[in-house]
């Protein structure tokens, strides 16, 4: 925590109240409420913590307003164009880029994890071949529990360590599996003479009857996809994993908790929503009725993929997901995709209109990622499991940052109720 130098004073009913107030290292001062109540009585208000910070950290800042992400301070175009997706994991999990030699170790401790105890096939087996891939992921990777007691014990820091290789490891393999599964195809294990990408490309495309090779520039592409998705600061999801450890939960408990709040369409879900959207618009003439429809008061449509809680101008990651999506599509020769000219068509109209411009609503990162998806041959229901691959590195981060302080409580927020004050029971003869 920044050293204590300024404070804000609060008035209520005559009595003053002193408020220290924290200088962080960037964005804005914080003002520290932790004693208000004891104090003063009172409760803040603050549904959907639009103006409320639930921790202090170290790995991801947002400058909303400049469009800048930054992980472990450097910039996400920098990490995109230059570094790969194992390198990011390491440095959101250990806080600087690794040497050649620890990335090594790390990689090779990574691939080392792939695999899954064979009794997990069955879990797959146990849903309907038409399960939504995010509910088969929420499952098995609660059940993680269920198979690696040696790791869930989390004062153990060696403990949490194995927990985190693991769950990055392993979160491809149960990704894949359930696209296997969803299209009858049989499960392909990884591959330890794949990287990252490549392995996940293989386990989800290539099938017994035939060599698959991985294209190099498809599975670049994938491996910026995970790299642009790999953490957000204090979102939905991270809150999420964040409030499911407080209380002490094991780590595949708290990502499955991450994973389900990710999978909501104004959260990791707005990838499925966003290409839904874009083929229910179908061409570019009709642009226009959805943007009317978006600005509509009464009507709840949304465009998906715009807006964002806390970047009020560019989304970073959706101007590298946009280079992307050209260059997939380029590769594919599916330049001409119908899908992408109404994305590219949507946006300018988007960008173009005073109500997106006065309400600062730009295409977020899942704007591009599910073209780039499409593209690539996933159906629209594993665009949300892929995020939530990607993400699983920032939860497990955020995750260890949490248990590693030592002055962490439980999460307990509370109400400004508006509900009946005590009153007598009636019985039933007599209502
Ligand atoms: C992700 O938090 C993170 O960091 C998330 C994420 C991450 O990496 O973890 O970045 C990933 O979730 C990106 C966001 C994906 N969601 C979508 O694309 C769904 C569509 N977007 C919206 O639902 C919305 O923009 C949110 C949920 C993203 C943000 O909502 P806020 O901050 O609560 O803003 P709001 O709902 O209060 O909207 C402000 C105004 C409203 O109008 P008024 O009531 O003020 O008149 O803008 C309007 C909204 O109606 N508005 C939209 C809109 N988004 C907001 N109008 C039309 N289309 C939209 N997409």
């Amino acid at each position: 925590m920044a050293e204590e130098n300024k404070s804000a004073t609060l008035t209520i009913d005559g009595q003053s109240y002193e408020l220290p107030l924290h200088s962080p290292t960037a964005g804005p001062d914080v003002l520290d409420i932790r004693k208000l109540y004891a104090q003063a009585g009172v409760f803040t208000y603050d549904p959907g913590f639009t103006s409320t910070a639930s921790c202090d950290s170290t790995i991801t800042f947002i400058d909303g307003v400049k469009g800048e992400l930054l992980h472990r301070g450097y910039p996400i175009d920098q990490l995109a164009g230059k570094s790969h997706y194992l390198e990011v994991c390491y440095l959101l999990l250990y806080g600087a880029l690794p040497t050649a030699a620890e990335l090594e170790t790390f990689e090779s401790t990574i691939t080392r994890h792939t695999m899954i105890h064979e009794q997990m096939y069955n879990f797959f087996r146990g849903f309907r071949r038409d399960a939504h891939p995010m509910a088969i992921m929420v499952g098995v990777v609660g059940a993680m529990a269920a198979f690696y007691h040696d790791s869930t014990d989390i004062s153990d820091p060696v403990q949490r360590e194995i927990a985190s290789h693991r769950l990055i490891a392993k979160m491809p393999t149960i990704a894949a599996n359930a696209y296997k599964y969803s299209i009858g195809q049989p499960f392909v294990y990884p591959r330890n003479d794949l990287d990252y990408a490549g392995n996940f490309l293989n386990m989800c495309f290539s099938v017994p009857a035939e060599e698959y090779q991985v294209d190099p520039i498809l599975s670049r592409a994938m491996d910026r996809i995970f790299t642009l998705h790999a953490d957000h600061e204090q979102n939905a999801s991270t809150s999420t994993v964040r409030l499911a450890s407080s209380s002490g939960a094991n780590p595949f408990a708290c990502i499955a908790a991450g994973i389900a709040c990710l999978w909501g369409p104004a959260h990791g879900g707005a990838n499925q929503a966003c290409l839904e959207m874009l083929k229910e618009i179908g061409s570019v003439d009709r642009i226009p009725e959805f943007i009317a429809r978006a600005k509509d008061k009464d009507d709840p449509f949304r465009l998906m993929g715009f807006g964002h809680r806390v970047y009020k101008n560019f989304d970073p990651r959706a101007t590298v997901m946009k280079q992307s999506a050209d260059e997939v599509l380029d590769l594919l020769g599916v330049e001409n995709n119908p899908i992408l000219a109404v994305a590219k068509e949507l946006e300018q109209a988007a960008l173009n209109d005073p109500y997106f411009a006065e309400k600062k609503l730009f295409p977020n990162v899942d704007f591009y990622s599910g073209v780039i998806l499409e593209a690539m041959g996933f159906p629209t229901s594993m665009f949300t499991p892929i995020f939530a691959l990607s993400r699983t590195v920032g939860w497990i981060s955020q995750w260890k940052e949490q248990l590693s302080d030592p002055a962490h409580k439980i999460g307990r927020p509370r109400q400004l109720y508006l509900g009946e004050t005590e009153r007598d029971y009636v019985d039933i003869e007599n209502r």
